[in-house]
């Protein structure tokens, strides 16, 4: 279901849907679908109240029902998504959800607005894919479930961007997240693979600087490429996307942050010309002078 569809039902809902909602949601973490009756003995709801109740909430796509040993109930992300929009919307966080920015591997990306100013929520979405991400990434393993995974990923996300920023790295400004949304500054940039840079070596330069930054904060990328980062018309950068990150401390950081630096490097060396060898020659001094050693070659 489109987002906007999302905002839409907001306006169809009353207290005690979300009531429902709100009682479904609190068992999840032990349900996959929640027994009928635990519903009924959360919210005091007795039949044919909840019955009305449930059937709404079906119809309107933000539940799930199971028919078979029980009959139970789960959110969809849309009804997950219906309580987190709405509490944004209730604390003054947000006023309007706007266009959809893009939908990368793990969530969708959209513009919102405080009155008049953008904003950006990204709304993870890790259902289809779970048993691929449980795969290969340590922290997802503690996940039991989809609502846990999702909720997990934004917090990550959520707390590396906290962090870098007050130690003023180029990050959007957290604002602040609920549930599987994180709610973060509006950058008003071009991704980087689309830029066309008349002087390419002082934003590479900004670029490790930044790196360097955020190794001095104990935080590596791990998936830094031209598509996370942002580039705006003063030339500055930003650096975006960081469920993935990992500690300085992590075993493999190093490897990590090689891999970070090559792809940048060898972006700058496929797309501008810039010999490897100068743009290795520049990284490798600015590590080093923050007392960095690798080996990029
Ligand atoms: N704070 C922001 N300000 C402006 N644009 C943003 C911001 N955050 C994200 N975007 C835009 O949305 C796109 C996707 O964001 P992001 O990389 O965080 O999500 P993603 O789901 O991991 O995407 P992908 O899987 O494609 O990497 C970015 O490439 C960028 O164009
Ligand atoms: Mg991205």
């Amino acid at each position: 279901m489109r987002l906007l569809e999302i905002v839409e039902i907001l306006w169809k809902l009353h207290p005690i849907h979300y009531d429902v909602l709100r009682a479904i949601e609190r068992y999840l973490r032990r349900y996959l679908y929640v027994p009928k009756d635990r519903i009924i003995r959360a919210t005091n709801i007795k039949s044919p109240k909840i019955d009305k109740v449930l059937e709404y909430l079906l119809r309107l796509k933000l539940i799930e029902i199971y028919e078979g040993k029980y009959t139970g109930y789960s959110l969809t992300y849309a009804g997950l998504d219906a309580l987190a929009l709405h509490d944004l919307g209730l604390t003054g966080k947000i006023t309007r959800v706007g266009p959809k920015l893009g939908v990368g591997k793990e969530a969708d990306i959209h513009v919102a607005y405080l009155d008049d100013e953008p904003r950006i929520i990204k709304l993870y979405r890790v259902k289809p894919s779970f048993k691929q991400i449980r795969k290969y990434r340590d922290y997802a393993l503690t996940a039991k479930n989809w609502y846990e995974l999702v909720i997990k990923c934004a917090k990550r996300e959520f707390y590396a961007l906290r962090k870098l920023y007050k130690n003023n790295v180029r990050v959007p400004r957290p604002i602040t997240m609920n549930r599987h949304i994180i709610l973060m500054e509006y950058i008003d940039g071009t991704e980087l693979i689309k830029a066309r840079l008349v002087e390419p070596l002082p934003i590479f330069d900004a670029i490790v600087d930044e790196i360097v930054k955020m190794l001095k904060v104990g935080i590596v990328h791990c998936d830094l490429s031209e598509y996370n980062i942002l580039v705006t018309a003063d030339g500055e950068v930003c650096l975006i996307d960081f469920p993935q990150w990992v500690s300085l401390k992590h075993p493999n950081a190093s490897e990590f942050l090689k891999k970070d630096l090559l792809q940048i490097i060898r972006y700058f060396h496929r797309k501008y010309h810039i010999s490897l060898k100068e743009l290795i020659e520049i990284a490798s001094k600015k590590l080093q002078k923050a007392g960095y050693k690798i080996e990029v070659e």
